[in-house]
């Protein structure tokens, strides 16, 4: 099943405490985002690639989709204030297609098998997101002292990828736009239409690239699938 990914990769290196996009930083011998973009780049269910970036950080980033041959990549988007600013600015550049995926830049650890399930649901049914069940147990608490113990039996963490049938994602990306409505993710746009979102299982590998610690984890994921590799 093919689609077409929109990577935001217009983000700060804020909690990362760098003093650059942290898309940028390296894992050993490569930048973030381009660990990201080869993963498409070799699903052959993938169609073309496009990326929301900085202004002025698109001729760097821009030479690294040249120096690592991603010949899937077909534009760049200038990204906005927003997560969902950035991603709007692609949807409104790209051309109309079956399905369009959404993936942070910043998790560069998604296997092609979760995105494979997530297309295959997005085009029976519309919509669907990958999301890992929660481990730990969840309490609310007011002014430190805990009010509740919530059940963790229906609690997911989502993620993304985040798949939708273009017309949903473009109509819910419209209605957010027209409402002033700003979501944590794409999911939440086509939620507040009342269209059903399905969760897809993905695994806890799929990290987000956020803090120093993630760092760390990101290159014992490298280190061993590189082993896992040479078995
Ligand atoms: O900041 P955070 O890691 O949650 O951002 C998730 C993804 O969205 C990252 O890949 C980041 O580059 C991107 N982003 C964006 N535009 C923004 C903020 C974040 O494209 N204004």
């Amino acid at each position: 099943m093919k689609y077409t990914v929109v990577l935001p990769a217009a983000g700060s290196g804020k909690r990362m405490k760098a003093d650059k996009n942290k898309l940028l930083l390296e894992l050993f011998d490569k930048p973030i985002f381009v660990y990201t973009l080869e993963v498409f780049q070799r699903d052959p269910d993938c169609e073309a690639i496009w990326l929301a970036v900085k202004e002025e950080e698109r001729p760097l980033m821009e030479k690294f989709v040249k120096e690592y041959d991603i010949a899937k990549v077909k534009g760049f988007a200038v990204g906005g204030t927003e997560r969902q600013d950035s991603v709007r600015a692609c949807l409104d550049m790209i051309p109309p297609c079956d399905v369009v995926l959404v993936h942070d830049a910043a998790r560069p650890f998604i296997d092609s098998e979760v995105i494979g399930r997530l297309v295959k649901e997005a085009a029976d049914s519309g919509a669907a997101i990958a999301g890992v069940r929660v481990k730990d147990t969840i309490k609310k608490a007011e002014s430190g002292i805990i009010t509740e113990t919530v059940e963790r039996e229906n609690l997911w963490v989502i993620q993304t990828p985040q798949a939708f049938k273009y017309s949903l994602i473009k109509e819910a990306a419209t209605a957010a736009s027209e409402a002033g409505f700003l979501g944590t993710d794409e999911s939440m746009l086509v939620e507040r239409l009342g269209h059903p979102v399905k969760i897809i299982e993905s695994n806890y590998e799929n990290v987000k690239m956020t803090t120093p610690d993630d760092l760390i984890y990101g290159k014992a994921i490298l280190e061993s699938r590189r082993q896992e590799e040479q078995q």
